[in-house]
């Protein structure tokens, strides 16, 4: 099938970043989500950064035609015209579960399905549904537009024609597609969550401050954050999760999560989005 439509499902940071690069690459978007106050939200966010991105020439505007691209909508219904689909939903199981049953129920039987889950089996998801073979894993990374990766993750019955479709819309839209099999944390989450759950150690035991640990990293690394910074942009509460998905899923203790990345999301302290993480972002608008 051409794909043309596609239906993002969650506007949050990560539903949002994909519809503006699918604009941006000349598809028509379809953004769903529960209520139009969290659609106005990720529409003036997708505004801001595509502002952004003209005015330093990296995108190529007019702004206006490009939004015009999006169309949001409060009901999955909406979705039927859809090509192709991508849920950006919570990280939660019984939430994905309920969209995507629905959503097979809704689209074509012919339409691909796609999860951007960072770490939930695609396996399992694809078994939800009615169409297994047509189900993969689509995992962005945080921020859409800037980031060049896309993870793709085949579950045990995706087809190698859903493969090479999917394959084939990332480079459309700008992204080198790189192939996981489906495993605990896929290849970005098994490597990248350890090593930040290393730092969170590396924080709880002394060995370094916040800024000791995440400069020895950037300027010995030459990784663009470091881990604690990059840990307070995606979220502690997303870290806690994949740590615990990693641990259960490979039931090894060398994936243990960090006690104190536990107590701050017991904590409330998320990172950037609750103003507070191993930074403070509470003077930041
Ligand atoms: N749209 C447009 N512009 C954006 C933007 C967005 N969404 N996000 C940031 N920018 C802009 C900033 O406003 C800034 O613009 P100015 O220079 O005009 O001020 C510019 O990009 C550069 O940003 P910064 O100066 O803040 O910092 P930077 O040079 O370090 O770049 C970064 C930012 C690209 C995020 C870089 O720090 C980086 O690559 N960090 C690592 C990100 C990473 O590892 N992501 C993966 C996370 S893991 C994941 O997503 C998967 C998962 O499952 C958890």
């Amino acid at each position: 099938m051409d794909i043309k439509t596609i239906g993002i499902i969650g506007s949050g940071t990560m539903g949002s970043g994909i519809a503006q690069v699918a604009a941006c690459s000349g598809l028509e978007v379809i953004l769903a989500d529960v209520s139009d106050d969290l659609l106005k939200k990720a529409v003036a966010g997708i505004d801001k950064s595509l502002a952004k991105l003209i005015e330093k020439g990296k995108v190529a505007g007019p702004k206006e035609a490009l939004l015009g691209r999006i169309k949001t909508a409060t009901r999955l219904e909406e979705m039927k015209g859809a090509h192709f689909a991508v849920e950006a939903v919570t990280e939660d199981f019984e939430v994905k579960k309920k969209v995507l049953q629905e959503l097979d129920r809704i689209l074509a039987p012919e339409v691909i399905l796609a999860s951007n889950t960072s770490s939930i089996s695609i396996t399992r998801l694809a078994a939800l549904t009615k169409r297994p073979g047509r189900f993969m894993g689509m995992h962005f990374m945080n921020p859409v537009p800037l980031m060049t990766l896309v993870e793709l993750i085949k579950g045990i019955a995706t087809t190698a024609e859903t493969f090479a479709a999917v394959k084939a819309l990332a480079e459309k839209m700008g992204k080198v597609p790189v192939e996981a099999n489906d495993y605990p944390g896929f290849i970005a989450n098994r490597i990248l969550m350890p090593m930040i759950n290393e730092a969170v150690y590396a924080l709880m035991e002394g060995v370094g401050t916040p800024e000791a640990i995440d400069t020895v990293m950037k300027l010995g690394m030459n990784h663009p954050m470091g881990p604690l910074a990059l840990a307070d942009l995606i979220g502690l509460d997303v870290c806690l999760f994949i740590m615990e998905v990693l641990h259960q899923g490979f039931a090894d203790t060398k994936y243990r999560p960090c006690p104190l990345l536990r107590k701050m999301v017991d904590a409330g302290y998320l990172g950037r989005k609750s103003g507070r993480g191993f930074y403070d972002y509470s003077q930041q608008k």
